[in-house]
């Protein structure tokens, strides 16, 4: 399957017969692990059940190619037992059902919601049904356009969720149209992190993303560097310095159509490195490549602000992103060099390749002219993350417990996990610079994840809500999850950051 072909082919139609190449049954076990059938389960299913082939193990499937002409093929897959399910097991075991799909050339695909409905009931079953194609189609991406040969698009070309009562067409409906946003947005985020920086530069970001906006209804407005400059935004100037590209700010700004009284203004706010070299503090090669990514948060907010306009947010979203490339050159800024900021502190810069929170210093304290009720920010911030918390969590912060606990919630929801760190003021004193207000960087390799949202926090007025999420360690490379590609950006964040922003009271 193709992404550009995403609308074609995710036509998931809400039908009232069974049609198509493939049947998919969808099971849940019993607290015995068995499979409970009935007389309406088809009898090849029910043979697959009695040899033991197809127990229903939670992430199981098994493909029954029909043998004769005028007969469906049959696909079965298993949640494991019901009591102990969760949307992620239905999530998984989508992706893993995608991957059979696509080998085994399905080209319709037709699922049997009533039978998932009778033994789950509606809400289960609409909660389940979600998951399991959000992972399914998560499971679908693919970026190979720079490959002269490129992979062939799958055969699949429809979707069939079959189901005989009516009064589930609501609920289908919404699910459909849910997924395919979902799925949608974190494709977009996710070529966005995985374009490579000679393409991918602040400017062609911007008026990417500008296009986008006009499709939605979002308005878009890009600052370059005069416009930056007269904002007295040298912090976040002085990473491009030394590259050839031209930094540019995007600011996205969706307002709701109904203006509800009970209505908050979400900021999102996201680092856009396009390349971070390190400049002057230059990385090592290892794995230099990976610094592409850099621009992930930025990517993250785009999908985020994208899916939360889509799907009719009630909540006013501004969403402030700041693209730059961090190279060496004669005009990049040195270490003891030092900056003023938009906030009138000024900044020592220790080490070059500590920009991220450079970027972000100048852009949240332009987000906080917009008067929002609450910013979120985002960032591949520092390496010590994947230190801390390993692949399976990014790090939250926040000035404000409350608001951790909202962000937590909505994470809990997506089942994307945040791991809660300390933001005690404590550890800005390792940040006192002799000659400036503050050092962007300590250089002793401690803590490294907390100071940099420490730093930040020099940048939030008295009073504002403010929560920062260091999405470096999950950003790419996550293919321990099934429904993640092996290489390249996952789009993780994409799902709770919108559900957030659309969320937040
Ligand atoms: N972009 C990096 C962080 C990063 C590292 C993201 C690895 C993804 C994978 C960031 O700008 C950086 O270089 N941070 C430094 C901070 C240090 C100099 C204080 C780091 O983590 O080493
Ligand atoms: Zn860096
Ligand atoms: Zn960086």
């Amino acid at each position: 399957m193709k992404n550009e072909m995403l609308h074609k082919l995710f036509a998931l139609n809400h039908s009232k017969t069974m049609d198509g190449d493939t049947l998919l049954s969808i099971f849940f076990q019993n607290d015995k692990k068995e499979l409970p059938t009935n007389s309406q389960t088809p009898t090849e299913i029910q043979d697959l059940i009695k040899n033991g082939v197809f127990t229903g193990s939670a992430k199981s499937s098994s493909f029954i190619r029909a043998s004769y002409i005028d007969k469906n093929n049959i696909l079965v897959a298993g949640l494991g037992v019901k009591s102990d399910s969760t949307p992620e097991i239905a999530r998984q075991t989508g992706a893993m059902v995608y991957n059979k799909v696509a080998a085994e050339k399905v080209s319709e695909l037709c699922v049997d919601v009533d039978a998932l409905v009778k033994a789950a009931g509606k809400e289960l079953a609409a909660v389940t049904l979600g998951a399991f194609f959000e992972g399914f189609y998560l499971a679908s991406y693919t970026f190979d356009k720079y490959k002269s040969v490129q992979k062939p698009a799958g055969k699949l070309k429809s979707i069939t969720l079959v189901s005989s009562d009516k009064k589930n067409d609501g609920w289908i409906k919404n699910l459909i149209e849910k997924t395919l946003v979902t799925a949608d947005c974190t494709f977009l985020t996710r070529d966005l992190s995985n374009e490579p920086s000679n393409i991918g530069t602040p400017t062609y970001y911007a008026n990417t993303i500008a296009k986008i906006a006009k499709q939605y209804g979002v308005k878009c407005t890009i600052m370059g560097e005069a416009e930056c400059k007269k904002e007295n935004m040298h912090l976040f100037l002085s990473v491009g310095a030394g590259s050839t590209q031209e930094s540019k700010v995007v600011i996205l700004e969706y307002t709701p159509k109904t203006g509800a009284k009970s209505a908050k203004t979400v900021s999102l706010v996201g680092k856009g490195v396009t390349f971070d070299s390190g400049g002057i503090s230059i990385k090592p090669s290892m794995r230099m490549e990976d610094m592409k990514h850099d621009m992930t948060g930025a990517a993250t907010m785009v999908g985020s602000t994208f899916m939360a306009a889509r799907l009719g947010s009630k909540n006013k979203i501004v969403t402030l992103l700041g693209f730059c490339e961090n190279m060496p050159g004669n005009n990049a800024t040195q270490p003891g060099n030092i900056i003023n900021t938009r906030a009138g502190k000024t900044v020592e810069i220790i080490n070059t390749d500590a920009e991220g929170r450079l970027v972000l210093a100048d852009v949240l304290h332009l987000a906080q002219d917009y008067k929002p009720d609450v910013i979120l920010d985002t960032a591949t911030l520092t390496g010590a993350c994947t230190v801390a918390l390993g692949k399976l969590a990014s790090a939250l912060f926040s000035n404000d417990s409350k608001l951790a606990d909202q962000i937590l919630d909505s994470s809990e929801q997506t089942e994307e996990h945040l791991w809660e760190l300390p933001l005690w003021d404590e550890y800005f004193d390792d940040l006192k610079s002799n000659y400036a207000d503050m050092m962007n960087s300590a250089n002793d390799g401690a803590g490294g994840t907390i100071r940099g949202a420490i730093f930040m926090k020099q940048f939030i007025k008295e009073g504002q809500k403010w929560a920062h999420v260091d999405l470096a360690n999950r950003a790419y490379d996550q293919g321990y999850l099934p429904y993640n590609p092996r290489k390249g950006s996952s789009g993780v964040y994409v799902r709770t950051f919108a559900e957030f922003a659309m969320n937040y009271r």
